[in-house]
């Protein structure tokens, strides 16, 4: 017999219109938006509620059942574009339209979707973002682990009640993918590789047959129209629990590449560095252009294992040097410069921060660095006050 699943907490990522006024009248709002607003990172559906608001008003094509959005509106607010009233979506993916157009048509088809990549490649970035276009909640989330065990997937049990009152639905502690089935949601599975293969294949039965069975109670919950998943996983980690063949049919995989470009690198970094910066309250600095595409050169010319222009060939560190690591350099960067700085992001801000993110084996990677200071960042046209800044944190 099907059941619905009740949820079991408030959630915050159901509420569209939370956020949206985050800077006004603090003291009529209820407490979910409230905590929504202060929240140090907030939910997708919450950062972008006005957006997401925007772009369900004005989309008039048809939604695929329980979508809060049509497949084309929900690209849009992944790419970014205007409205016909003139609203602005900021793109919060910067890659080719392609890419994002067949993860969203196979949300809308009966396959699940799994975003692989590289690490830092916005896998995460990109499933939290269509599940809150998509279902208007991205918090359906189950982060694999090593240690994720098969009731992370299912379900689990209060044991308190199960224990007084014996297997019930009172007692039965639904999974963030069950509640999904149940609502017609999108549930989001983050690295799945890491979960053990005899955990992962829980999901053959839920992505084929839609059902997720309760033996215990003689019952099953059923997929309801607009459940869907989205999984990732990470390149790197392929081999440590490869998906069986069973389950990688029920997927649709979508590769999402490194930046195509140092200028479409420098468009993410700057772009996410001034999200974060707004968010942590560090002053905008539209000054460190210059210094974001110094970090991002240096990045994509150790990672591509030659300069850019061609002409010298440079060891790899055994660091990924991904845009993530970039941006997270550069936020530091800006952090120094505005409490120990004079605000402007400066070389000396951001010469440690590379240092540590090219130096990850002390030994092998110092090498590797120090040749490329010597060989290419001393000869560089206007690197002097870099070449020395990092020479003064690598002594
Ligand atoms: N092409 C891109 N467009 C927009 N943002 C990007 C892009 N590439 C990377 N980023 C940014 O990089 C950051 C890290 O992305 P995310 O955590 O989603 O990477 P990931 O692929 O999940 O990495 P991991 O494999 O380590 O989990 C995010 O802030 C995201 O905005
Ligand atoms: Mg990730």
């Amino acid at each position: 017999m099907p059941v619905s699943v009740e949820p079991t907490t408030v959630e915050q990522g159901h509420d569209q219109s939370a956020g949206a006024n985050a800077h006004t009248d603090a003291g009529a709002r209820p407490p979910v938006e409230q905590a929504a607003a202060t929240a140090l990172r907030p939910h997708a559906e919450n950062a972008f509620a006005a957006e997401l608001t925007a772009l369900a008003a004005q989309d008039d094509r048809p939604r695929p059942a329980r979508w809060k959005l049509s497949p084309w509106a929900v690209a849009t607010y992944l790419l970014g574009g205007t409205l016909p009233d003139g609203t602005v979506i900021t793109p919060k993916y910067v890659g080719p339209r392609r890419i994002v157009e067949v993860a969203v048509t196979t949300l809308a088809t009966d396959r699940a979707l799994l975003l692989l990549g590289v690490p830092g490649t916005a896998k995460t970035w990109v499933s939290e973002h269509l599940a809150a276009a998509v279902s208007g909640d991205s918090t359906l989330l189950v982060q694999g682990t090593a240690g994720t065990p098969e009731e992370a997937i299912r379900y689990g049990w209060n044991y308190a009640r199960l224990l007084a009152h014996g297997p019930s639905r009172d007692a039965l502690v639904p999974s963030p993918v069950m509640r999904a089935m149940a609502e017609g949601m999108t549930a989001r599975v983050e690295e799945l590789t890491r979960i053990p293969a005899d955990v992962q294949d829980t999901l053959i039965t839920i992505l084929s047959e839609k059902t997720l069975p309760i033996p215990e109670l003689g019952e099953e919950v059923q997929a309801v129209r607009g459940f869907n998943l989205i999984a990732t996983a990470n390149d790197r980690d392929r081999g440590v629990n490869d998906l069986s063949s069973a389950l990688r049919r029920r997927f649709n995989t979508v590769v999402l590449p490194l930046p195509e470009s140092a200028d479409a690198e420098v468009d993410i970094v700057s772009r996410r560095v001034d999200q974060i910066g707004r968010s942590l309250d560090l002053p905008a600095v539209p000054d460190g252009i210059a210094e974001i595409r110094r970090v991002v050169t240096v990045f994509r010319e150790l990672r591509d294992g030659v300069t850019a222009d061609g002409r010298t060939k440079l060891k790899s560190p055994s660091g990924t040097l991904s845009t993530a690591e970039a941006i997270s350099v550069v936020t530091n960067g800006l952090a120094l410069a505005a409490h120990f700085g004079d605000g402007v992001l400066r070389p000396g801000d951001v010469a440690a921060g590379i240092l540590g993110a090219v130096v990850r084996d002390p030994a092998a990677d110092r090498v590797i660095w120090q040749e490329y200071l010597e060989a290419v960042v001393r000869e560089r046209d206007g690197w002097k006050d870099f070449y020395r800044a990092c020479r003064e944190v690598s002594a």
